[in-house]
């Protein structure tokens, strides 16, 4: 598998000052903490639920863990932490997330292994990495959706309508159509539709025809034809462009598409008695978790619950919980990101 990081074990440092350039995060910005957490504002990316995916993790049985969305590396290090043996697979498709990764990481030597790859194509990247495996099964697997602080925060990459930048939004700049081709290359209807499913119902017709007309090569161009089309007096709460944003960088990313095809692969690399822990961060994700994780369950079942299962449907999961484990207002509090935070998670079942 290409993009393969190696990585040099490293004196151990304490993992809550170490940052993505390998810096004492100390030594740059205060260190805040919040609950059992230890935040540092300037690190890559606060991990979301930290102590619950830990929780979550601890009493599986051996075996390797693969975190899908490895972003910089938080929760592979906390994960890391909790329990001395145990090993990670990391995968990524962003080039500087894994870099950034291989930074945080390289203190844990040969317990840890990163790989690119899109969740789409998770099936295959794990079994590419058979040699780390080494025959252990995989005990569980984490999927921590969306784009990570730094993605963004950083000005270049577009997915902010905060700082003006050319309008890209893929998670992979190396690969694919940026957000400017696809709204150049879309036809109205369909990116009106788009919009509409993320939430701009009143205003997606107007705001497809305005954007596509327009063609805006960059984030502050997008933000004044958003801001010219939909009325002071009708806006949401938070900027004005934030669904346009999000729904752009969903379709970009083919975030739905994605989702389905790597919890499916999740479902199926993970072990008996291993988990699958899901993080999703818009209500249109979550909704798709639970239906596949309740799909699962039930192995497609439709008999009436009266009769039992008379169809052979094979259950492959047990849902962990039937709500989503949300973040508590002291995470929220240092960690406005944690807010639409919505984890749910599986044991996987013998058939
Ligand atoms: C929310 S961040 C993960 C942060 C990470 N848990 C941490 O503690 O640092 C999401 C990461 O997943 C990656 N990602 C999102 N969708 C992906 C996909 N379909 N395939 C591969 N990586 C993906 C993004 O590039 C980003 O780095």
């Amino acid at each position: 598998v290409k993009g393969v990081v190696s990585i040099r074990p490293r004196t151990m440092r304490s993992r809550s000052i170490v940052t993505a350039g390998g810096k004492s995060s100390s030594a740059l910005s205060p260190v805040v903490t919040v609950e059992r957490l230890q935040m540092a504002p300037d690190t890559y990316h606060q991990p979301v639920l930290e102590r619950e995916v830990v929780d979550l993790f601890a009493p599986r049985p051996a075996g390797v863990l693969v975190d899908a969305t490895l972003g910089g590396g938080g929760h592979a290090a906390a994960l890391l932490d909790s329990a001395p043996a145990r090993r990670v697979l990391g995968v990524d498709r962003d080039p500087a997330a894994r870099a950034a990764a291989g930074e945080r990481l390289a203190p844990y030597g040969k317990r840890v292994r990163i790989v690119a790859g899109t969740l789409a194509e998770l099936g295959a990247v794990v079994e590419g990495q058979s040699d780390f495996l080494a025959g252990e099964p995989v005990a569980g697997v984490l999927m921590d959706l969306g784009v990570s602080s730094r993605q963004l925060d950083d000005p270049t990459r577009g997915f902010s309508f905060r700082a003006d930048a050319p309008l890209d939004m893929r998670m992979d700049p190396t690969t694919g159509p940026s957000a400017r081709d696809l709204i150049v290359d879309i036809d109205e209807a369909t990116f009106a539709r788009l919009l509409r499913d993320n939430g701009e119902a009143r205003y997606a017709r107007a705001l497809a025809r305005a954007v596509k007309e327009a063609a805006p090569a960059t984030t502050g161009e997008l933000v004044a034809v958003v801001e010219r089309v939909v009325p002071p007096a009708h806006r949401r709460r938070g900027h004005v462009a934030t669904r346009v944003f999000q729904a752009l960088r969903v379709a970009v990313n083919a975030e739905v598409e994605q989702l389905s095809l790597g919890l499916e692969a999740a479902l199926d690399l993970v072990d008996v008695e291993g988990i699958v822990v899901v993080i999703s961060y818009h209500s249109g994700e979550d909704r798709a978790v639970k239906a596949m994780l309740a799909e699962a369950a039930s192995g497609g079942c439709t008999c009436p619950p009266e009769l039992g299962c008379v169809c052979g449907a094979i259950k492959r999961v047990v849902v962990g919980r039937a709500s989503a484990i949300l973040a508590t207002p002291g995470e929220v509090m240092g960690n406005p990101r944690a807010r639409s935070a919505r984890l749910r998670w599986a044991r996987k079942v013998a058939p």
